[in-house]
């Protein structure tokens, strides 16, 4: 493998921190599932305009690749290598009051968190076979879920388009064919061993082998903060008792994109900014400071439309999964307040 023809298109951390001596370093080495740099850098090389570009495929790679992870690592979350991740589960030490304001910006109010298999490779490099025990393991465990997080399971294989489109639409589901998870290898044999567990009225949902194995939710219309952490925390804790994750002293969770290590956790809303939407500039600004990411409302990637936003936490090693919830809560009521003087 050559060092890959970048050009002033290339923008993401990986561009930025593989200099000829890392690749030269990197170039011959691989994991134990075979995983090699090509495979890691492969999707921002191809997609010029990733902001990251790179994925491992099994946790050894964040060892076997540490001199170009360690950075991207730092970059993105301002966590060192000498930096230890901590937990916190509690949703009692969450402060974030419901009021009136939240209720009446905040369309809906997302959290998920990804998981993997401990003692298995990741989405980018697994085989057919242990995909499709992912989807049994995973599954079979849903299905004894009671109360509130009692649902069902909907495989991708053989799920009409007309549900599937729906599903996507009313934010439930992920697209298909995404362009950076097609060069992650993330797509290999789609849609076979995919799908989606949800309870009746769609408040708790998992998604099984996306980006990652597991991608646990909990989401519900308006702004209540608090209880959609609750619901979330009751769900994680449950599968825990039922399958071993992926996890590290220093990385916490382990997941296939560098931006999701530690909590793993993103936690959104869907929130009316119109007037914020026309200066982006104050609006980045007030982001920056509060640790926010800013994305479009059909998810990573999409525009925002009609001046509705989805706003979350950027952080997700090094905090705590409270923390990375407070992050987003003490943003939002921040762009409130600016919403409503502009
Ligand atoms: P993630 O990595 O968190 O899964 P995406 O940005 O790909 O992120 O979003 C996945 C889906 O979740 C998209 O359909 C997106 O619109 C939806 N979504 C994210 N946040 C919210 C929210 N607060 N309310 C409703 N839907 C949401
Ligand atoms: N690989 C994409 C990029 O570099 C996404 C990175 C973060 N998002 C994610 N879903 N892992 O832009």
């Amino acid at each position: 493998m050559n060092y890959p023809n970048f050009t002033t298109e290339h923008k993401s951390l990986m561009r930025k921190y593989l200099t000829k001596d890392v690749f030269e370093e990197l170039k011959d080495k691989k994991t134990l599932n075979n995983f090699t740099l090509e495979n890691a850098i492969n999707s921002g090389v191809q997609n010029p305009d990733s902001g990251i570009g790179a994925y491992v495929g099994d946790q050894e790679s964040y060892t076997v690749f540490a001199s170009l992870f360690d950075k991207i690592i730092e970059d993105y979350h301002g966590f060192t290598k000498d930096d230890t991740h901590k937990s916190n589960l509690n949703v009692d030490d969450l402060d974030a009051p419901l009021n009136d304001d939240l209720d009446k910006y905040i369309v809906s109010t997302r959290i998920r968190v990804g998981r993997n298999l401990d003692n298995m490779p990741l989405g980018t490099s697994i085989s057919i076979k242990q995909r499709a025990e992912v989807e049994s393991i995973v599954s079979n465990a849903l299905s004894s879920l009671e109360d509130d997080l009692k649902g069902t399971y909907y495989s991708l294989d053989g799920m009409s388009e007309e549900i599937s489109s729906s599903l996507i639409k009313d934010h439930f589901l992920f697209k298909a064919g995404d362009r950076f998870l097609e060069t992650a290898g993330l797509n290999r044999d789609w849609p076979k061993s995919r799908g989606i567990y949800h309870n009746d009225n769609k408040t708790f949902l998992v998604w099984i082998n996306e980006e990652d194995e597991l991608r646990i939710i909990s989401m519900q219309n308006g702004g209540d903060i608090k209880t959609v952490f609750a619901r979330l925390i009751k769900a994680v804790k449950e599968l825990e008792k039922k399958m071993s994750f992926s996890y590290s002293e220093h990385l916490g969770y382990i997941t296939s994109c560098p931006t999701n290590l530690g909590t793993a956790m993103r936690a959104s809303v869907h929130i009316k900014l119109p007037n914020l939407s026309n200066d982006m500039d104050r609006f980045q600004e007030i982001a920056n400071k509060y640790f926010l990411q800013i994305r479009g409302i059909d998810g990573e990637h999409s525009k925002s439309v009609g001046g509705v936003f989805d706003i979350s936490n950027k952080r997700r090693l090094g905090v705590t999964e409270v923390q990375c919830v407070q992050d987003m809560y003490d943003g939002v009521i921040a762009l409130i307040e600016v919403e409503k003087s502009l």
